[in-house]
């Protein structure tokens, strides 16, 4: 049986509209922890926790997808008592984000895609995602912090932002990380739905990210009506960790102006 949607846990600071992020892959709430502190003066601030981890545990690491991580977040902005939020993903929350805007449109009021993309997988791609899931629940997630957190970061990440990655790694458990990178290689591909996005739409792309090219980030913004699109000076994949400061004003001068 397919498991069911539920409430997830998050941190929250501020007051007023709702901003609610979603994390990448695999990582947790704690990735936005200076987007709480830096934005709690425009919006009520949301970072939730996708299942599996920190304030959202779940053992039951099966059968899991991106639709089924949308559900969960239309669950949790039902129990907020809010219709409508400022929606933002980084990379895999951006897989979940274009879900949930399928799937619950008239919970979303904007749309803040970082570091993400709408393609689906290939098939190469489709087989890594297997061989990245046997490899963590046999090896465990130090093995991921060694063969995939330095391709998130720039080479001049320094010792703090590498700490700081490994740790937010560290938190998630291996049959967690195994199940989410099992419901990337089974998402859709979201590519045509870009044309009919109507809600206003920011992509936030670092510019040297290096797992996921920034043209294909301008090009997809393109393929957005009204989208506006914001590169991210010294940051990789994960610019909301690597420059903050550059995240949290794409944001808010999209926030105030959207
Ligand atoms: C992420 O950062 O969430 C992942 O790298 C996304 C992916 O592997 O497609």
């Amino acid at each position: 049986m397919a498991p069911a949607s539920r409430v997830l846990g998050y941190d929250t600071a501020g007051n007023g509209d709702v901003l609610l992020l979603v994390h990448g892959f695999p990582l947790d709430r704690t990735m936005w922890a200076e987007q709480l502190s830096g934005l709690s003066d425009v919006r009520k601030v949301v970072a939730i926790d996708l299942r599996g981890r920190g304030k959202s545990p779940d053992e039951e690491a099966e059968d899991w997808a991106i639709d089924l991580y949308a559900d969960d977040i239309a669950a949790t902005i039902d129990s907020l008592g809010v219709d409508k939020v400022d929606l933002a993903g980084l990379s895999m929350g951006g897989y979940v984000c274009f879900s949930l805007l399928r799937r619950y449109a008239d919970k979303v009021r904007s749309l803040i895609l970082i570091d993400t993309k709408a393609a689906g997988d290939a098939p190469e791609a489709k087989e890594a995602r297997e061989k990245t899931a046997a490899m963590v629940r046999e090896k465990g997630i130090s093995e991921l912090v060694e063969v995939l957190l330095p391709k998130l970061l720039t080479q001049d990440a320094n010792e703090a932002v590498r700490e700081k990655g490994r740790a937010i790694f560290e938190n998630v458990p291996r049959e967690t990380a195994a199940a989410d990178s099992l419901a990337m290689r089974d998402r859709a591909d979201y590519t045509p739905d870009l044309a009919s996005i109507s809600v206003p739409t920011l992509v936030i792309h670092g510019e040297q990210d290096q797992i996921m090219p920034i043209d294909a980030a301008r090009q997809m913004a393109e393929a957005i009506p009204g989208a506006e699109f914001m590169g991210i000076a010294n940051a990789g994949h994960l610019a909301p960790i690597e420059n903050p400061d550059g995240v949290n004003n794409a944001i808010r001068e999209f926030l105030s102006s959207s």
